[in-house]
């Protein structure tokens, strides 16, 4: 359990405060990462401490996901995501790895599918959900409104108590999210929904519902299957990041699973977080319309009048190793379909550009996941409203995975951090008769 992980070493850190020593003591992850435990400080200092954005704060304990942004390292529970790729583990895979803790035998990886196949259904009640949003509605409104509705369905889920319990919930959403989206993207093209195919794959099921036609079935190719489950399990976790940490947030006041990961969608939708994806592509779309002028985009970035969309990252501060595996498997698809990509030339040019840029290198910004990633979703003929919406199905284990170790860890702890208040001091009510406008000193 997450406890033996977390060990007290005999390093402490001191801190001096009016005079007074204060001992902290000093935690040391597995990967050999040190935190200064700061659990009693306000109790014993009267002190909290600041840290927007929260760039130097552990907010928990986790044995889910390793991330060296100094190296460019991510590992799923100890497994290189290099290795997971280059053994073809596909999503259903590491969706399992990542919950429970190791890699499934074939016959559990089995067992789970099978939980998938029978689970990929929605109540039909809750298809004519679909028909209150408006054609136009964005399909992440769609997605997180249609996942917590799910709760409805299932109210014997929303409290859940056994392992049992836990994993049907589980797998519920993990399938059903891949319905939801794929009725999303329908609805809002007019198209009749298409109901999923309990012979197929995940990935071939959500295509198929993305795009077969009642009179003509949609025939993904095995390259095309393949991208997409690279797609999904390169972003299915990264540690603490705001989607995940507002799940682990939102599961700490002991809300339901459903609830939580659809707070991790909205999350998730940001510009600067799942949302970036697609303002890259706009973003090139916005290059090759203006000529395909790099060097001027860049300049304008220079400037702070713009950002790179798809560059930088809070913890990489090397290449992205996400982004390496999809800048291949972007050009491997494109190959086998035998087209090329203007798109996927600008961001090159973009990426070298930058990348010889002093003004780049220094603050250490590199291509992120989501500079490549959208010209993957652009050869599976994905439209650019839905690619936040394919991030979310590919996160969703590794929310997933972080709701059930905050719920098995046993801390019932609520997530509720402090501030620093900087607003008026206290003062006396004024009665509606002695009020004044702003600006009017009254004299
Ligand atoms: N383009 C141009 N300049 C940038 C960029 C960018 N994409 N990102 C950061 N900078 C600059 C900032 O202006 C700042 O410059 P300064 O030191 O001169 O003030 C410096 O780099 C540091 O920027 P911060 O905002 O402090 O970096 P932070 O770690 O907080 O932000 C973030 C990380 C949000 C990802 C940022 O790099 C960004 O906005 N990138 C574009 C959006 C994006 O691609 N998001 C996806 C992230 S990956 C994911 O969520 C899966």
């Amino acid at each position: 359990m997450l406890k033996e992980h977390k060990e007290v070493t005999t390093k402490s850190a001191y801190l001096i405060l009016d005079g007074t020593t204060f001992e902290l003591p000093v935690i040391v992850g597995s990967e050999d990462e040190h935190a200064i435990d700061i659990t009693n400080l306000r109790r014993e200092t009267g002190h909290i401490t600041y840290d927007p954005g929260y760039a130097n704060t552990g907010s928990c304990a986790s044995a889910i996901t390793f991330v060296n942004g100094e190296e460019g390292a991510l590992h799923y529970r100890g497994y290189p995501i290099e290795d997971i790729a280059e053994h073809n583990g596909s999503f259903i895979e590491t969706a399992w790895l990542l919950i429970f803790g190791k890699l499934p035998t074939r016959e559990e990886r089995q067992e789970f599918r099978q939980q998938l196949t029978d689970n990929e259904l929605l109540h039909e009640d809750l298809r004519h959900h679909f028909e209150g949003f408006p054609s136009n509605g964005h399909p992440m409104a769609i997605l997180s409104a249609v996942v917590n509705a799910m709760g409805c369905y299932h109210p014997d889920l929303l409290e859940i108590e056994t392992e049992d319990e836990f994993y049907r919930a589980a797998a519920k959403v993990i399938s059903k999210v891949r319905t939801i989206a794929a009725w999303a993207y329908r609805k809002s093209q007019g198209l009749p929904f298409m109901y999923p195919n309990p012979e197929l794959t995940y990935c071939q099921n959500f295509l198929h519902m993305m795009f077969s036609e009642p009179y003509r079935e949609y025939v993904p190719t095995p390259e095309e299957t393949r991208a997409l489950s690279l797609f999904f399990m390169l972003h299915a976790d990264h540690e603490q990041n705001c989607s995940c940490s507002t799940v682990r947030m939102v599961q700490s006041t002991q809300a339901n699973l459903f609830a939580s990961v659809s707070a991790g969608i909205c999350a998730l939708w940001g510009r600067l977080h799942g949302g970036a994806n697609s303002a890259v592509l706009n973003m090139l779309e916005d290059i090759r319309s203006g000529g395909g002028d790099v060097k001027s985009y860049i300049e304008r970035a220079k400037r702070k009048e713009i950002r790179l969309m798809g560059f930088g990252h809070r913890v990489y501060k090397s290449f992205d190793p996400r982004a390496k595996l999809l800048r291949k498997a972007a050009y491997d698809l494109l190959e086998t379909k035998g087209t090329q990509d203007e798109l996927l030339e600008i961001a090159l040019e973009l990426a070298e550009t930058a990348m010889a840029d002093e003004y780049f290198t220094s603050r250490k910004l590199y291509p992120n996941v989501d500079f490549y990633s959208g010209i993957i979703l652009r050869a599976l003929n994905i439209p650019v409203a839905m690619f936040p919406v394919m991030f979310a199905i590919g996160r969703m284990p590794g929310w997933i995975a972080h709701w059930y170790e905050a719920w098995r860890s046993g801390v019932e702890k609520i997530h509720r951090p402090r501030q620093i208040y900087l607003g008026e001091r206290r003062r006396p009510y004024i009665p509606m008769d002695e009020r004044k406008k702003d600006g009017d000193c009254g004299c």
